[in-house]
C-alpha cells in the first residue's frame, strides 16, 4: 500500500511535459489484436492500467514490450501475429473497465470472445448495453450467463447504428469489430471525444477505411485485414487539465507542455472565469492562478462540454473559492466520492442528487483521507497542495491507474510531496 505526503501551501512554478492521452492508449492497444502484425505505440504513459492491458494481450499470446525511442519517448511494441485465445481471463478483465475494448477486436479477428463483466472505478454503476446493442446489430448473437458474455459472428456485416447516448466506448468497441467487417457502417450520435479522432487515426494508419471521426456520424467501409502500425499517441488532455487546476489552486505559474489547447478549451473557459490568467500557443499551456478563485459553476457534458474525468478535481478548486459553486454531474450516477474526504479537510459540501453545493472556504487543513477512484484521488491531491499543513491520502494505487508520476511532476514543480510505502 502507498500513499502520498503532501505538505501544502506552495505555489507551483515551472515547466512540466504531459504523457500520451490513458484514454487513447487503451483502445489502441486492443484493437492491435486486429492487425495481427508489429504494431508501435509512441508516447505510452506508464500506467496501472495500460499494464493490464498489456498483461491480458500477453496472456491472449502477444508479445509486448515497452521500450524507449531513440528521442527518448516511451513507446510500447505489440505484437499479436501468434495471438490465438479469445478467451480474456476473469482476473484481468475485472481489473478495469477498459478490458471491454477487447470485445470488438476479438470479435473481429476470431469470430468469436468470451469474457466476463468489467471491472473499474466505483463510480457508479457502469452499464455495457450500448457495446452490446452495437456488436448484435454487426451480426454477432451475444449470450450473457453465469456472469460471463459469449460472443460469436461467423461473418461481422456493416450496419446502421444509433446509440443511445454518446457512449465513449461503445462507439469505439463498434468502430473496432465495424472495421473488418463486410460492408459499411454508421455510427449514429457517436461520442466526439478527441481520443475517438485519434483511434480513427490509428485504426487508418492500419489500413482501415473510417471517416467522420469527431463528428457524430462516423462511417466505416469494411476491409478485408489489417496491417502493423507506428503512432504517435495524443497528449492526454484530462492530466493537463489537472495540471491547469494545480496551477490555478496554488496561485502557481506553471507551462504546460506536449498539450493540445483545443482539447482542453472546456476547461481553460471555466479557469478564466475563476480568474487565472491563460495563455495558449500551439501545443503549451501557460496558467498563472489567481490569488483567490472565484466560484463558477460547472456541469459534465460530452466533448466539448466539460469532462467529468475533470469534475472531482474542479470540486477541489471550488472548496477554497470564494463563493458558492454548483456542480452537476450529467455522465455518471456517482462521482462525488470526493466530497466526504474533502469535508475531512473542511471543505463545504452539500450533496443531493447529481448536484453538490461548494460553499468555499478561506483555507483547507491538512488530514488523512482515502482516494476511492482515480480522478477522485486527483482532487484529494489539488486538495492537499492548497491546504494548510499535512495531508495524508491513501489509496495512492488509484491515481496510477491513470496518471503517469503524478507525484513526481507535482514534486519537479516544487509542490512537497512525498510517496511513501506502507506495509500493512
Ligand atoms: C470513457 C472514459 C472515461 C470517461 C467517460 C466519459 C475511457 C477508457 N474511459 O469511459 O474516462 O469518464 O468515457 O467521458 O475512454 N453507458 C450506458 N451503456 C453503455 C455504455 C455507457 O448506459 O453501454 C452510459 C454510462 O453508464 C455513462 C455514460 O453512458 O453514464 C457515459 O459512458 P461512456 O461514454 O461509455 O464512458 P466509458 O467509455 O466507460
Amino acid at each position: 500500500m502507498e500513499k502520498y505526503v503532501i505538505t501544502g501551501r506552495r505555489k507551483l512554478s515551472g515547466t512540466i511535459r504531459m504523457s500520451g492521452a490513458k484514454n487513447a492508449v487503451l483502445p489502441m492497444l486492443a484493437s492491435t489484436v486486429l492487425a495481427g502484425e508489429p504494431c508501435r505505440i509512441i508516447d505510452s504513459p506508464r500506467l496501472r492500467d495500460v499494464q493490464v492491458m498489456s498483461d491480458i494481450l500477453s496472456q491472449l499470446g502477444s508479445v509486448v514490450r515497452r521500450y524507449e525511442t531513440d528521442d527518448g519517448r516511451k513507446a510500447l511494441l505489440v505484437d499479436t501475429t501468434s495471438m490465438a485465445e479469445y478467451e480474456v481471463p476473469e482476473p484481468l478483465m475485472r481489473e478495469m473497465r477498459s478490458s471491454i475494448f477487447l470485445m470488438g477486436p476479438l470479435l473481429g479477428r476470431f469470430g468469436k470472445v468470451r469474457l466476463s463483466y468489467p471491472g473499474g472505478c466505483a463510480i457508479g454503476p457502469r452499464p455495457i448495453d450500448l457495446h452490446l446493442r452495437g456488436l448484435r446489430s454487426l451480426g454477432a448473437v451475444i449470450r450473457e450467463m453465469h456472469g460471463y458474455i459469449l460472443a460469436e459472428a461467423r461473418d461481422l456485416k456493416g450496419s446502421e447504428i444509433h446509440l443511445d447516448f454518446p457512449s465513449v466506448g461503445a462507439t469505439e468497441n463498434i468502430m473496432m469489430a465495424a472495421v473488418l467487417a463486410t460492408g459499411s457502417t454508421a455510427i449514429r450520435n457517436a461520442a466526439k471525444e478527441p481520443e475517438i479522432i485519434d483511434m480513427q487515426n490509428f485504426l487508418n494508419g492500419m489500413g482501415a477505411r473510417i471517416r467522420g471521426a469527431g463528428t457524430d456520424v462516423i462511417r466505416i467501409d469494411g476491409v478485408k485485414r489489417l496491417s502493423g502500425v507506428d503512432y504517435h499517441v495524443i497528449p492526454d488532455r484530462i492530466e493537463t487539465g489537472t495540471f491547469m487546476i494545480a496551477a490555478a489552486m496554488t496561485g502557481g505559474e506553471v507551462c504546460i507542455e506536449n498539450c493540445i489547447p483545443e482539447h482542453v478549451e472546456s476547461v481553460t473557459a471555466k479557469l478564466r472565469e475563476v480568474g487565472a490568467e491563460i495563455k495558449e500557443e500551439k501545443d503549451r499551456i501557460l496558467v498563472r492562478g489567481p490569488s483567490r478563485p472565484r466560484a463558477v459553476d460547472f456541469k459534465t457534458l460530452p466533448y466539448p462540454g466539460f469532462p467529468t474525468d475533470m469534475q472531482p478535481q474542479a470540486m477541489a478548486l471550488m472548496c477554497v473559492a470564494d463563493g458558492i459553486s454548483v456542480i452537476t454531474e450529467t455522465i455518471f450516477e456517482s462521482r462525488f466520492n470526493q466530497a466526504e474526504e474533502l469535508r475531512r479537510m473542511g471543505a463545504g459540501i452539500k450533496i443531493e442528487g447529481r448536484t453538490a453545493v461548494v460553499r468555499g472556504v478561506e483555507t483547507l487543513f491538512g488530514a488523512t483521507v482515502e482516494a476511492y477512484d482515480l480522478r477522485g484521488g486527483a482532487s484529494l491531491t489539488l486538495a492537499g497542495l492548497a491546504a494548510e499543513g499535512i495531508t495524508t491520502i491513501e489509496g495512492v494505487q488509484h491515481m496510477d491507474r491513470g496518471y503517469d508520476g503524478l507525484d513526481r511532476k507535482l514534486a519537479a514543480l516544487g509542490a512537497c510531496i512525498e510517496r511513501i510505502r506502507e506495509d500493512r
